[in-house]
């Protein structure tokens, strides 16, 4: 299923990967600060008007919701959702762990993910119901059923220890096997092909998760909020490799 748009969101990735590798690093990159103080780049607008040119010229009839440039939140239909570089921070700092997101949505179900991470040497790519891959590779989430062995992940962890999951988030820290603060997109990956057990993340756009989403999932993996719920817009993020997924949410919904 999904083929074309599967070989379609690959090319558009290679672009992305050119236009972000040419310019990683280099002294003349143009970094700001959006109204949110946060960082965005050349390389940021530049792939997501590529993306929308590319978009609009292969499904002229889909829409398109981005970083840098919106659209609407509606899940009706055909949306391709792009983060152009995920982990804008690692980038304006010369840090490899930057990606770009794709993902295809119909009517608010994500069947195409691809997270390309070209400075890491790692692509992961699902189609719904077909599985997940790095570099063209299956993966699977890890069978690590016990908190006491699990290598959890956290992403702005003064978030998680200033609110209503600091204790929760106090405990994981002591009681798992390895606390780490890797974060971004690759946090969400090292879960999807069994390096981590869970990944807390206290708020991201639909951006940063759409891909994402389909790669765990389709590795097995599970999603959702720190509640339980579906994944929304501007809402936390549990992933977990599945097992470790009930336990996890019984510990932070413990105040
Ligand atoms: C950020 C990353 C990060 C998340 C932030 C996002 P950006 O995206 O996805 O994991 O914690 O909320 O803003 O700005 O680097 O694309
Ligand atoms: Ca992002
Ligand atoms: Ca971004």
């Amino acid at each position: 299923m999904y083929e074309h748009e599967r070989a379609f969101a690959l090319g558009l990735a290679d672009r992305a990967g050119e236009i972000a590798l040419g310019l990683f690093r280099s002294e003349g990159l143009v970094i700001r600060r959006k109204a949110d103080t946060t960082f965005v780049t050349q390389a940021d607008t530049t792939i997501e008007r590529t993306a929308r040119e590319q978009i609009g010229a292969a499904f002229p009839d889909d829409r398109v919701l981005g970083e840098e440039e919106g659209g609407s939140q509606d899940p009706a239909g055909r949306v391709w959702i792009v983060d152009p570089i995920d982990g804008t921070a690692n980038y304006a700092r010369g840090i490899q762990v930057w990606a770009t997101l794709i993902a295809l949505r119909v009517d608010g179900h994500g069947v195409l993910g691809v997270v390309s991470a070209p400075a890491l040497g790692e692509r992961y790519v699902a189609v719904r119901g077909e599985g997940a891959t790095l570099n063209g590779d299956p993966i699977r989430v890890s069978e690590v059923d016990r908190v006491a062995d699990a290598h959890v992940l956290f992403q702005e962890l003064a978030t998680l220890l200033d609110g209503p999951y600091a204790a929760a988030t106090n405990a994981l820290i002591q009681e798992c096997w390895r606390p780490r603060g890797f974060g971004d997109f690759w946090a969400h990956m090292l879960v999807a092909r069994g390096s981590a057990e869970a990944m807390l993340e206290p708020q991201l756009a639909t951006w940063d998760l759409a891909a994402p989403q389909v790669v765990i999932e389709e590795a097995g993996g599970r999603c959702t909020t720190f509640e339980g719920g579906p994944l929304g817009h501007e809402n936390s993020m549990l992933v977990t490799n599945g097992l470790l997924h009930d336990e996890i949410l019984r510990r932070l919904a413990t105040r």
